[in-house]
């Protein structure tokens, strides 16, 4: 059996997570459907008021107010199922700002990664909204939990560890990534849980680990709970369905995506990211920076005076279809990727497969 797990006194039914993407890859719409079927839906934050028409006049409050109305869409859509998180970049430029609204907005989590989400607690304080940090070592898991131990008296409600086969961008150097010298989540994940164990006897709770990144049927999930996860944490296999929030065309892109086309590039986040080297990435790569128009601001590390690209036009092009001109992210097990289906199929298949893997050991 595939157990549920209890976080912080929240239950999640089914411990798959689908992983946030932005820009509007997972909105309301996916997320929703995930939770019906008794998983965590997770919306990305990252500029989840692209469509409005007030996007580019006022920025902060489109996204604010889009945010808000995908939080209510997943729970029309999902009712009493699954739990509801909300996806918090740190290197996003209105981190504060969003934390609070997903909060206001009724979120049951905030999972935050892209930097180290050293001062979440503190927006959170006075909520009941759980929260996570996302990490790719046990290095970096020990100066979060840490500080938040120090600072703020609290301690992750669970942890989502990223390995380097994960979509978008990853917490790795690119030279390690090139060089293959990155440790792989099976030897991360026992590491995450050493340093978690002083923590659950301080707060006398169980803190649930989820792994992610590369994660592709049943028999992974089940494989990483006989290593200690409580769950996962998936993305790529949610884009190719019916329920996720991107164009038609983004999702097509996956499906049609063979192995030698997914690569790395190169992210005005300042961080090593993976996605479909389409012709867009070539561009970006073969022809030198494209001048910034119009820029939003959104990214701490972002210059717009000399960075390669702006990577929320780039999103944006591509979740609205215009794939060509647009920066695809991708797992890097995309290429296995070969239909479209709907969320509630693909969720009691990966629970029929992990079942039946964990009962044959
Ligand atoms: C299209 C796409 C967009 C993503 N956007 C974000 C994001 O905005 N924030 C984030 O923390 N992770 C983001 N990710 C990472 C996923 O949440 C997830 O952890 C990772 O892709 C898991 O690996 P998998 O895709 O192989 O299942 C993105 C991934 C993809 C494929």
């Amino acid at each position: 059996m595939l157990d549920s797990v209890s976080i912080n006194g929240k239950i999640l039914p089914v411990p798959i997570i689908q992983g946030g993407m932005g820009v509007g890859v997972s909105l309301g719409g996916l997320a929703g459907a995930v939770m019906k079927r008794g998983g965590m839906g997770v919306i990305s934050a990252a500029h989840p008021g692209y469509y409005r028409d007030d996007f580019y006049t006022d920025n902060y409050n489109a996204n604010i107010r889009g945010l808000k109305d995908e939080i209510a869409k997943a729970r029309q859509i999902a009712g009493e199922n699954g739990l509801l998180g909300v996806n918090i970049m740190v290197a996003g430029q209105e981190y504060e700002a969003m934390v609070k609204a997903a909060v206001e907005g009724g979120a049951d989590a905030i999972i935050s990664g892209a930097g180290l989400p050293l001062e979440l607690p503190k927006y959170t304080a006075d909520s009941q909204v759980l929260i996570a940090p996302i990490v790719s070592s046990a290095r970096r898991l020990k100066l979060i939990a840490r500080r938040w131990d120090t600072s703020y008296g609290t301690a992750p409600d669970f942890v989502v560890i990223e390995g380097s086969l994960a979509g978008g961008h990853l917490g790795f150097k690119k030279e390690d990534l090139i060089g293959g010298n990155i440790q792989p989540l099976e030897e991360i994940l026992p590491q995450v849980l050493r340093e978690l164990k002083p923590y659950e006897e301080k707060y006398a709770r169980k803190i649930p680990v989820f792994v992610a990144g590369g994660i592709f049927d049943g028999a992974d999930i089940a494989k990483f709970i006989k290593l200690g996860a409580s769950g996962v944490q998936m993305a790529t296999r949610f884009i190719a369905t019916y329920e996720c929030d991107a164009h038609p065309a983004f999702k097509q892109a996956v499906i049609d995506c063979r192995k030698e086309d997914i690569g790395l590039v190169k992210s005005p986040a300042g961080l090593p990211g993976r996605a479909v080297r389409n012709s867009f990435i070539q561009k970006t790569e073969n022809a030198g920076n494209i001048k910034v128009t119009n820029c939003l601001h959104c990214m701490k590390p972002c210059n717009p005076d000399d960075t390669c690209y702006c990577i929320t036009r780039a999103l944006i092009n591509a979740v609205k279809g215009n794939v060509d001109n647009g920066l695809v992210f991708v797992g890097a097990n995309a290429w296995r990727v070969d239909r479209l289906g709907h969320v509630d199929r693909l969720m009691k298949q990966l629970v029929s497969e992990c079942e039946k893997a964990l009962e044959e050991n």
